[in-house]
């Protein structure tokens, strides 16, 4: 990875942000939320103070302009994500990935379920991907069922599959854990919820920071949506996105109602809406933070894949080796997958993160958003959990590490 890369990120710079306890940050969250580069800032920036309006609505040329950026930044993510020109009428932007998946619960199964059908999802999902369907089956009368993991801890247990999916509306699966970094094995499900007439939605909120995304592919392997939120892949907050199989988009009811979303107002009834995707995008949007989003795929994009992936490949394996090397730590992920899931033996994960904060270390601990994942592992206080992106180094797994040993050495008698 090109050695100048870290100090494109103002947040890792010690000289415009004081480090946290007077020590160096060690920055192994970003599974949570990535830091930004300077080229975000700027574009978000650019919105903010350049030729700025309202989007969609004026005639002058600031509004035309902001349009256009606005426009632009679709059609750039639409080509990030592998859509062929046309494409990118098929993205919706949406606030962040839970309303992604709350606007295909409400719009696309709400509609289609009745009491007594089925809902399926697996025992890996963060909260965004359980509690809007569960909304929804109570709403309907419908019924949650669930993959489980598999004995293995970390795989999902596929031999009741075909029975789950019997009968079900939709699959609403993670395309890439949160919390284990493992990938449930599309080409075995997607298929059989195809054969079984099951729409399937992927949670790709942690899988497009980690490598390419082609949507014309997953279409063709039978996914009918998906969605990722734009602060993980090094963009703003308040922006995420959903594609949707034209087709199906162009069935569903709008989520929410408002301005920008249609085509005739009438009063008392009569109202119609616009095509997708402004359909599914009332109101004034996340304007800036959708150009900057557009910008950020742009940087991941000039950077390269094969680069990253490289780089990122070679942090998961010292960080796997690390935590394997130290002999004290219990860890619930594979090896390699670069989110590492763990446990400091005989410690409550909470005080092990604050005493990792005193030492400069920034990890996230807890449920992860994936309480059901947690029952299912055991793990009633949570874990640790590091992540690590396109700006860590190995020094920052070096210093990990050795706040582990201060930190068991301190807490574990
Ligand atoms: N979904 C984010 C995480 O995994 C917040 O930590």
């Amino acid at each position: 990875m090109n050695a100048n890369l870290r100090a494109q990120f103002p947040s890792l710079n010690p000289a415009s942000n004081p480090q946290p306890h007077g020590v160096r940050l060690a920055f192994l969250d970003s599974a949570a939320s990535a830091l930004k580069p300077q080229a975000v800032i700027d574009a978000h920036s650019r919105v903010l103070s350049g030729p700025y309006a309202n989007i969609h609505r004026g005639l002058y040329h600031n509004s035309a302009t902001t349009t256009a950026a606005y426009e632009a930044a679709r059609a750039q993510v639409a080509f990030f994500l592998g859509l062929p020109v046309g494409g990118e009428n098929s993205l919706v932007f949406t606030r962040n990935t839970t309303e992604a998946i709350n606007l295909v619960a409400h719009s696309f199964a709400k509609p289609r379920l009745k009491p007594g059908g089925a809902i399926v999802l697996t025992e890996l999902e963060h909260h965004a991907n359980i509690v809007p369907w569960q909304m929804v089956a109570a709403a309907t009368g419908a019924v949650i069922r669930v993959i489980p993991l598999a004995a293995d801890r970390h795989s999902l247990d596929l031999s009741n599959a075909e029975a789950l999916l019997r009968g079900a509306t939709v699959l609403a699966l993670t395309h890439m854990s949160n919390v284990l970094g493992v990938r449930p094995p599309l080409t075995h499900l997607v298929p059989l919820a195809k054969r079984l007439g099951v729409a399937v939605l992927l949670d790709g909120s942690q899988a497009a920071v980690h490598g390419p995304i082609n949507l014309t592919e997953l279409a063709k392997l039978g996914v009918d949506f998906w969605c990722m939120t734009g602060h993980k892949l090094y963009g703003p907050t308040g922006v995420g996105l959903l594609w949707g199989r034209p087709e199906l988009l162009a069935t569903m009811p709008p989520y929410q109602g408002g301005g920008d979303m249609i085509e005739q107002v009438k009063l008392p009834t009569g109202t119609t809406f616009a095509a997708p995707p402004a359909r599914f995008e009332a109101g004034t949007p996340a304007i800036a933070e959708a150009i900057a989003l557009g910008a950020a795929a742009g940087w991941v994009q000039q950077h390269g894949w094969a680069a990253i992936q490289a780089h990122e490949q070679a942090m998961a394996v010292q960080l796997s080796a690390a935590l394997a090397d130290l002999g004290f730590i219990e860890v619930y992920s594979p090896p390699h997958t670069g989110i590492a899931a763990f446990n400091v033996r005989g410690a409550h994960p909470a005080d092990v993160a604050t005493l990792l904060d005193q030492q400069g270390v920034a990890v996230r601990s807890g449920h992860h958003c994936a309480m059901p994942l947690m029952s299912a592992l055991g793990l009633p206080q949570g874990c640790l959990r590091a992540s690590i992106g396109i700006y860590t180094t190995a020094a920052d797994l070096t210093q990990l590490a050795q706040a582990l040993i201060k930190a068991q050495r301190l807490l574990v008698p």
